[in-house]
């Protein structure tokens, strides 16, 4: 009480001082808030406001349509359960793979708006949306963007480390014992993701350039480069995981995955060695040096046979 009636003295005493500290504050605070925003979603409904030819494919997708369906079957609700929940929609560890949390503003409240959507796969967008767009050249463009979460599609290795952190069940959040729980409750872990395959069926969105109305199919070269990337993505993801849980499932399908893209990345190391550097030490720096590597490169030779017939 004393304290606070001194305050009161004080402040009304120095008024112009107190008023200029609360200011410098709240500039202070403003400035760090921008600088450390932490990113966060705004749902495909924004994006559709100018992708609208991507935004119709991604609703054919299972990514769209699962939204509606996946947390009414038995099985999720054996899988949630076993990791200690209630509802799918729920429980937040389901949430980060299985859906899209947004928010309309920083300090709106999240909704979970969709399955796995845009932003899943090109990052939460907040603090990069309105960079992407700008009239800017475009290397700038991507630097700038990538530095507030873009994953653009041109940073191919990034994308499919993305889609393995979800496919590979390898996110920061889960536990070897979530991990564990999940996989004998029935949760599927999937041992030949490939990014090729799964990207280039219902998946597949390439109107570019923007003039192009067309959804494009990849030429053999950029599949073969497409799937040499891919499988980098997968020896990384499943190195740094096959320690991540003791089940024996969950290690023998990163074991797969491993052993898969080794074969496929020594038969590549003679004609580019930075296939062999990413086999070495599976790091993501290196798997970037590798899509570098090949950027302008057909592999489509060496890898050819090897590329999926069917997609997904
Ligand atoms: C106001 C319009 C607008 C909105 C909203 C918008 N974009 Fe874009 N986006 C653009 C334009 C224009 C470009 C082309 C920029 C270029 O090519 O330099 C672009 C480019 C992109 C690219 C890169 C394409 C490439 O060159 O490889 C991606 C990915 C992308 N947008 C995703 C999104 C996502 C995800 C959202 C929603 C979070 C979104 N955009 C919202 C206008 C928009
Ligand atoms: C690390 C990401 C990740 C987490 C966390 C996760 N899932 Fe999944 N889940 C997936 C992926 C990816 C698939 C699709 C697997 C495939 O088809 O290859 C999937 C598939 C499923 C399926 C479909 C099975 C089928 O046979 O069709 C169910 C049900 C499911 N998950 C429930 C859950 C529940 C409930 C939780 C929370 C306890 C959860 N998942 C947490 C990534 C995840
Ligand atoms: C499953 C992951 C995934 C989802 C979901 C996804 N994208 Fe993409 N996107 C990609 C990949 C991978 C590429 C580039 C690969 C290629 O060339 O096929 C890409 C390319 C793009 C491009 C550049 C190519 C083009 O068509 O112009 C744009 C723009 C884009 N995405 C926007 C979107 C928008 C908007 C949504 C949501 C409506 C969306 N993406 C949903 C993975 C995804
Ligand atoms: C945020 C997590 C997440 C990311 C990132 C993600 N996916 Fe998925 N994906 C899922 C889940 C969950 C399912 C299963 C949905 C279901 O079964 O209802 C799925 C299903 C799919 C399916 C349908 C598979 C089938 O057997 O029908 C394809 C194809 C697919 N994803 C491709 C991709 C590709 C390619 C990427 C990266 C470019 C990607 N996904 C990134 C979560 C993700």
């Amino acid at each position: 009480m004393y304290r606070l009636k001194r305050f009161e003295v004080n402040a009304r005493h120095h008024l112009p001082i107190f008023f200029i500290g609360v200011l410098a504050g709240f500039l202070l605070f403003v400035n760090s808030a921008e600088l450390y925003a932490e990113p966060f979603k705004l749902g495909p409904k924004k994006c559709q406001e100018c992708h609208k030819a991507e935004a119709k494919v991604w609703s054919g997708t299972k990514h769209a349509t699962s939204f509606k369906k996946i947390h009414k079957s038995k099985k999720a609700k054996k899988i949630v359960k076993a990791v200690g929940g209630k509802r799918m929609k729920k429980t937040a560890l389901c949430a980060s793979c299985h859906y899209t949390v947004a928010k309309k503003s920083a300090s709106a409240k999240p909704k979970l708006v969709a399955g796995p959507s845009c932003e899943s796969c090109h990052g939460a967008a907040s603090e990069w949306i309105s960079i992407h767009n700008k009239k800017a050249p475009k290397a700038n463009k991507i630097e700038a963007a990538s530095a507030k979460g873009m994953i653009w599609p041109s940073q191919l290795f990034d994308v499919a480390a993305n889609c393995n952190s979800c496919h590979g069940l390898t996110k920061e959040n889960l536990t070897g014992d979530n991990i564990k729980a999940m996989l004998d409750a029935g949760h599927p872990m999937n041992a030949d993701f490939e990014l090729v395959q799964y990207s280039q069926g219902s998946v597949r969105h390439r109107f570019y350039p923007p003039k192009v109305t067309e959804n494009q199919a990849m030429t053999p070269a950029e599949m073969a480069r497409m799937f040499v990337v891919g499988q980098a993505a997968n020896l990384v993801s499943a190195s740094a995981a096959v320690s991540k849980s003791s089940h024996a499932g969950y290690k023998a399908a990163q074991q797969k995955k491993i052993a898969t893209a080794t074969k496929l990345l020594e038969s590549v190391a003679g004609q580019v060695p930075a296939a062999g550097k990413v086999v070495a030490s599976p790091t993501a720096d290196n798997g970037r040096a590798l899509a570098a590597a090949i950027a302008d490169k057909d592999l489509s030779g060496v890898v050819g046979e090897n590329l999926p017939k069917k997609f997904k």
